[in-house]
């Protein structure tokens, strides 16, 4: 057996010396052997001196072990100091000996630091040149301890996980120095993580993304199933191109590309375009330039929460209800209200002030569905409430596209409902969010044509994709 095949049976070992709650609690879920294996792969190695190397919450010291196997046959001579960190008592023995496995490597020092990696982290003087990580994943309470602590290092994280990328940055050394990380993805696009991407973007570039197609399989023996990614960053400016590579799961073989930074790092987000269509996702979307907030739109969610209005729901009408709207209203594109096959109550009857809370003005809206459900082929779905002269109610699981708190103009709500519909805005939609839902922070993000190329989309009589060609102005090459 070899040293990272040992290492492969403590992880297996020390997976079952660990109790659920804790495993929760402490974000333990450990990186399989094959997934340590590419991550070590996109370290950059130096030809000689030392490299300092950093483990955070290194678990049974998996990713450790994968890197010195790969030193060992590549850099033979390289002097390694490799420090790990881990919180859980349980996990030392099983740390101690995979380290002493890698110290048994010629020219190999290790040491294991026995402590919480962010109290550790805030106050060491300690600096690497390489951070190597799969960090614990976990909401951090806004005013926690740990929250202030984090900030009092100018980190504001949601996620402890984007904590430890955060602090492993500032252990680098000034004069470079490279992170490894496997992590959710959530940190690439949307508000919560603004902060975060900003600041790291500010000093680091990216190196190289890792992305499995299959969301489940990663992490399989473990149950996680979020949508996990591989990124390297390194200290300094962005490189000129990013190594994309890809596999369907951590067992086969990845597949590499090299695209041009500015298709995947931009102000806003990090892209993640895994393959060729996906780059022309983005590439294709560079035709719509104005926000929603540049077109003088807003979107909002529903303001109805229907089990906590019970008592304002009725499932017949009555001189003064209602529609109350919820996403099964919405089908094939449009809004059906009210719709037989809905068992839902779908008015909504109540006297001033609820009506002024929970309602919004008569107009036309255009609905975006949060969630999509598994049956459809798209994760959006927007369809128009066309004005009826009625003040309706939207479910919470809507957002609802409006001017002000106001309806839109027809004409543009019809051409915002067709982009939104379309394919291609779906594709570019499906790899700029992490995530299956349609949260309001991405549609504030996203990018639209101008209010006179929405009113022509809205008038246009062509198949959608036809009508965006020729309103955009697109060839028919630039818009396949
Ligand atoms: C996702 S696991 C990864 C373990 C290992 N690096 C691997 O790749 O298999 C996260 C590890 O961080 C440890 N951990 C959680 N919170 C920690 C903290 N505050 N300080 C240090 N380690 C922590 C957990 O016990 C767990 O071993």
């Amino acid at each position: 057996m070899n040293l990272l095949e040992r290492a492969a049976n403590r992880r297996q070992a020390a997976l079952g010396s660990l109790d659920a709650a804790n495993q929760a609690a402490l974000g333990q879920f450990f990186t399989p052997v094959a997934v340590a294996r590419i991550m070590a792969d996109l370290v950059r190695l130096p030809e000689s001196g030392t490299l300092r190397v950093l483990d955070p919450g290194a678990g049974s010291g998996v990713l450790s072990a994968a890197l010195v196997d790969r030193l060992r046959r590549e850099r033979p001579n390289l002097q390694v100091s490799l420090t790990a960190v881990e919180l859980d008592a349980r996990l030392w023995p099983a740390l101690t000996e995979t380290l002493a496995d890698c110290a048994a490597e010629s020219a190999v020092r290790t040491s294991l630091v026995k402590s919480d990696f962010v109290q550790w982290a805030l106050h060491t003087d300690e600096r690497f040149d390489l951070v190597i990580q799969n960090p614990p994943y976990r909401k951090i309470r806004s005013r926690s301890t740990l929250d202030s602590d984090l900030r009092s290092a100018g980190i504001a994280v949601p996620n402890i996980y984007a904590g430890f990328m955060a602090l492993g940055t500032l252990l680098l050394d000034a004069g470079g120095g490279q992170q490894v990380s496997i992590t959710p993805r959530s940190w690439m696009n949307g508000t919560y993580f603004g902060h975060f991407r900003r600041t790291l973007l500010a000093s680091f570039g990216i190196d190289a993304i890792h992305t499995f197609q299959s969301r489940s399989e990663v992490f399989g023996d473990l149950g996680v199933l979020q949508e996990t990614i591989i990124v390297s960053a390194i200290n300094g400016p962005q490189p000129n191109t990013v190594r994309l590579s890809s596999s369907v799961d951590h067992r086969d073989e990845p597949a590499v590309r090299r695209v041009p930074a500015s298709r995947v790092v931009t102000d806003d987000f990090v892209f993640v375009p895994a393959s060729s269509q996906d780059a022309e996702a983005i590439e294709w979307m560079a035709c719509a330039r104005h926000t929603l907030a540049d077109l003088g739109m807003m979107v909002s969610t529903g303001r109805v929460v229907d089990f906590r209005s019970r008592e304002y729901l009725a499932y017949e009408t009555a001189d003064d209800a209602v529609p109350m709207v919820y996403p099964s209203n919405i089908t094939r594109q449009r809004v059906v209200h009210p719709r037989d096959s809905v068992r839902k109550p779908q008015w909504f009857r109540a006297t001033e002030p609820v009506r002024t809370k929970f309602l919004v003005p008569a107009g036309t809206y255009v609905l975006v569905k949060r969630f999509s459900a598994k049956e459809e082929k798209r994760r959006l779905v927007a369809a128009v409430w066309s004005d009826d002269g009625r003040r309706p109610a939207f479910d919470n699981k809507l957002n609802y596209i409006h001017c002000a708190g106001h309806g839109l103009d027809p004409e543009v709500a019809a051409g915002l409902a067709v982009w939104l519909n379309s394919k291609p805005v779906d594709d570019y939609f499906r790899v700029f969010s992490g995530h299956t839902q349609v949260n309001a922070g991405d549609l504030r993000q996203m990018r639209f044509p101008s209010l006179d190329q929405l009113r022509r989309l809205g008038e246009s009589t062509h198949d959608p994709e036809e009508a965006i060609r020729r309103v955009m102005g697109m060839t028919r090459m630039e818009a396949a």
